[in-house]
């Protein structure tokens, strides 16, 4: 099984044979038919995120789970060259550690404006808290690859997501080291 902290990315693939054997459906809010594989996350993943949407609930926040975990079958079907979706096997969701999260404010999309959203601000402060990274943040396109998704956590512990929050680092950054 793949560690929490491990990097994935175009330069760090997972085999496309890799599944995650400890996969649960996570308990929020979704938006995704009862029984989707996209409902599912590794379980130690899934407890910290039922964690971070209940605080948000008590918040009266709104938050919603897209899109967990996802196979390399799935990513070869979404791969469709856009700056936002990773080529097959360089998918964080392969790894059933990352969740796409958005808000009927913003009719529950992954667009930037979430960003400008109390869901999204809330993401970005209490994730770490919580052991989720954003991890692909703004300014930091050219290190991570991607573009800026205010949207996407990864899990990796509440150790490693606050040390990235507190000293502004990367996944990538950290790894280099
Ligand atoms: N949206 C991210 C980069 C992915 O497809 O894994
Ligand atoms: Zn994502």
């Amino acid at each position: 099984m793949s560690s929490y902290t491990q990097l994935v990315n175009t330069s760090h693939p997972l085999a496309p044979d890799y599944i995650p054997r400890d996969l649960v459906a996570v308990n929020i809010p979704f938006d995704a038919p009862l029984g989707c594989s996209k409902r599912m996350l590794r379980r130690q993943a899934a407890e910290a995120a039922e964690e971070l949407f209940d605080r948000s609930l008590s918040m009266n926040l709104s938050l919603f789970g897209i899109s967990g975990y996802r196979s390399y079958k799935r990513q070869i079907q979404l791969n469709t060259g856009s700056p936002y979706v990773a080529p097959p096997g360089a998918s964080e969701h392969q790894t059933g550690l990352a969740l796409d999260v958005s808000c009927p404010a913003v009719s529950l999309e992954l667009i930037e404006d979430f960003a400008n959203t109390a869901e999204g601000q809330f993401l970005r402060d209490y994730a770490p808290l919580y052991g989720f990274i954003l991890r692909y943040p703004k300014g930091k396109e050219k290190i991570t690859g991607y573009a800026w998704e205010p949207w996407h956590i990864r899990y990796v512990t509440k150790s490693l997501a606050l040390y990235l929050s507190l000293t502004g680092m990367t996944l990538e950054e950290y790894h280099s080291i």
